[in-house]
């Protein structure tokens, strides 16, 4: 599930992100689907929190550095990734996420609702995808993990 709602995420990113530069420089009505999609992007994101969370405390992968003390884990790069890195910064993305969205939600013009979206979700969009194991490039780091 894991695995196969980052598509989701990335797939949400990437059109509310494409509709909402669109909106912000054509100055297009915010509409009830431009709402509509920043909250799926909310949703799948907080989800993906909460597996994640699960995950943390349930995984192989995780638990095969338990015997590590913190300063060994931060001098392996493998380590340091699942261990730190890969949590501290979807968290980080995640609540960018909800700021844009409510930033948004408090603008009083579209055209602010679509600039801040851009912005919020653009920084959020940088920080998830540097931290997601992808098969390629992240092979050569050893932190790879399947398309599916
Ligand atoms: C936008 C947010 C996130 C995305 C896109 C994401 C993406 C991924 C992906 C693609 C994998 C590899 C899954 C596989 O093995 O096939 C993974 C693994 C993992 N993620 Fe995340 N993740 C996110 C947030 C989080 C958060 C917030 C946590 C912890 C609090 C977390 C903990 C983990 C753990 C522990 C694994 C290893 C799972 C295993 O044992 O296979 N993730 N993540």
């Amino acid at each position: 599930m894991h695995n196969l709602l980052r598509y989701a995420i990335v797939i949400l990113l990437i059109v509310t992100i494409l509709k909402s530069f669109i909106g912000w420089f054509s100055k297009k009505e915010y509409t009830a689907g431009d709402n509509k999609f920043s909250l799926f992007l909310f949703i799948s994101a907080h989800l993906q929190l909460v597996i994640g969370l699960v995950l943390y405390f349930i995984s192989d992968i995780v638990a095969a550095y338990s015997n590590l003390g913190m300063a060994e884990i931060m001098k392996d790069a493998v380590a340091r990734f699942w261990v730190v890195e890969h949590m501290t910064s979807m968290i980080l993305g995640i609540i960018i996420i909800t700021l844009g969205r409510i930033m948004a939600k408090k603008a009083t013009t579209d055209n602010a609702k679509f600039r801040r979206q851009a912005i919020y979700f653009t920084l959020a969009m940088v920080i998830i995808f540097s931290a997601i194991p992808w098969p390629e490039p992240m092979k050569a780091a050893g932190i790879a993990r399947p398309w599916f």
